[in-house]
């Protein structure tokens, strides 16, 4: 199809789509615009693409409307078990690695399926995990799977897919993981479903990496074949903004096209036979040891690439022989605490900035830990509580996690951040009358703020962002008659 829009209509919503998106429609893709928005008009209420256009171009969006406009120009293509290398390469040695490291200690693990569509991949691991961790019960398990298409999104959380999903899947999948219903449709067992939060995030937009959207800490992120389809500039804030959202020695996997060191800058490139994988080595205090029993292989397999990384090609001249992601052996939590700021005694805060930092890292009990010292030291303070409570809830502490916030409340009122975690914490447990009634309290609370306000201890959420969080998660909410007591 020929664009019948004017150039500089085209240009002009190039641009604006760039804005609100991150996604990049150059003039060799003025058509796909064209017909993206020939197909949004009217969900829009107009009868002719180039009227919404102009009213596109006229007006701010909200995020319903950016809803709208995303599920018309975003590219959904995916399916189970894509691009094995990568997934092999996860499976066969990042996760057994992180396995082992975390066993003895803090029994958790934090990924991040991004720009997930309709979910094959978010499901593709949590079905390895689950086929890797014969105890997963015993474990604390996140995977988090985001997108800003809230169609895909709601077929992900469904689980239901056709036989096309699998067309490069094993067979084992279905006969293992799936009820085939009438229709012929394949059901992921809810079992699997269960490990899978999906949430809607525009990277674009959103605020990440926060403790608020569970973003922070995360071991692995997987964004494939997402960054693609956006303007440079936007592609090199998403990946700045992952690269904060992993622990150090976390890892970000892109798809083979999208492997780019220069957009990439602040990662490590490690090459594997086929793909490059990148990893975020900050400190090089790496969680993730080698086997001891498999040296050799590791010197093949996890090569750096040479001339690439300063501080690591220094490491990796250290008698540890596997030619590779160093101090392993300098990775006990103790050591690792010595690396972050020491706190000046005068400082009444630094207890509350170390437990952030922990909780950043992912070091959960160490955050705790802080977080005691902070209270005891100034035990009227709710944002104590507040950090106190986001640490415990990632750790699946909810009851606790529950108190400390009530008592954030008692301290503070009018703490709406404190609301909004309850609301969150009561919908993930099935009381939705209480999430109801704290997220209605985030509404009345955020009626005195301008839209553009910050909200305090927010991670930059605007007050704007939060009523509209928060309005889209009250229409979710089962209706009164369905929700429980
Ligand atoms: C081609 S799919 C990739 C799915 C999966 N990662 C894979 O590799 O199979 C790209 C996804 O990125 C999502 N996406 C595009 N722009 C986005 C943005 N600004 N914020 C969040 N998600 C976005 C799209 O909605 C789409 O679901």
């Amino acid at each position: 199809m020929r664009p019948t829009l004017s150039s500089s209509l085209l240009s002009q919503l190039s641009e604006f789509v760039a804005t609100q998106t991150g996604l990049h429609f150059p003039q060799e893709r003025w058509s796909d615009l064209e017909r993206g928005i020939t197909a949004a008009a009217p969900d829009f209420n107009f009868l002719d693409r180039e009227s919404c256009a102009r009213w596109l171009l006229s007006a701010p969006l909200t995020r319903r409307m950016n809803e709208v406009l995303a599920s018309h120009l975003s590219v959904g293509e995916t399916y189970f078990f894509r691009e094995k290398q990568s997934l092999g390469i996860l499976e066969e040695h990042i996760l057994p690695r992180l396995l082992q490291s975390r066993r003895q200690n803090e029994r958790r693990l934090r990924i991040w399926s991004a720009g997930c569509s309709t979910g094959e991949e978010a499901y593709t691991i949590a079905i390895m995990l689950d086929r890797l961790i014969p105890d997963l019960k015993d474990w604390n398990v996140t995977i988090l799977a985001t997108d800003f298409n809230p169609k895909f999104l709601r077929k992900a959380a469904q689980g239901m897919y056709g036989e096309w999903s699998f067309r490069y899947a094993p067979v084992w999948l279905r006969e293992r993981y799936c009820n085939k219903t009438r229709d012929g449709s394949f059901e992921i067992h809810p079992r699997i479903r269960k490990m899978v939060t999906f949430s809607y995030l525009n990277f674009a937009d959103d605020v990440y990496p926060s403790l608020l959207n569970n973003t922070s800490a995360m071991d692995v992120i997987f964004c494939r074949n997402v960054l693609m389809y956006f303007t440079a500039h936007r592609a090199k804030q998403v990946t700045g903004n992952f690269h904060r959202a992993l622990i150090d020695g976390g890892w970000l996997i892109v798809s083979p096209a999208e492997a780019s060191n220069s957009l990439l800058s602040s990662f490590t490139p490690v090459e594997f036979p086929g793909t490059v994988l990148y990893r975020k080595m900050d400190n090089a205090a790496l969680s993730v040891p080698p086997k001891s029993d498999s040296k050799q292989e590791e010197s093949i397999l996890w090569q750096r690439p040479p001339g690439r990384d300063k501080a690591c090609r220094g490491q990796e001249a250290a008698p540890t022989g596997a030619g590779l992601e160093v101090s392993q052996t300098n990775t006990s939590p103790a050591t690792q605490a010595d690396q972050l700021p020491a706190p000046q005694p005068d400082e009444r805060e630094a207890p509350s900035r170390m437990a952030r930092s922990c909780a950043n890292q992912g070091r959960l009990s160490e955050a705790l830990e802080w977080c005691e010292k902070a209270i005891a030291a100034d035990k009227l303070n709710p944002l104590h509580h507040y950090l106190s409570a986001t640490i415990l809830q990632e750790q699946g502490q909810y009851d606790i996690a529950i108190q400390s916030l009530i008592r954030a409340l008692y301290l503070e009122p009018m703490f709406v951040l404190a609301h909004f975690a309850l609301g969150n914490l009561h919908q993930s447990q099935g009381r939705y009358r209480e999430a109801q009634r704290y997220f209605g309290n985030v509404l009345l609370l955020m009626r005195k703020h301008p839209q553009d306000e910050i909200l305090p201890e927010a991670d930059g959420l605007t007050a704007g962002r939060l009523t509209e969080i928060v309005t889209s998660l009250l229409a979710s909410l089962p209706q009164p008659a369905t929700a429980s007591a």
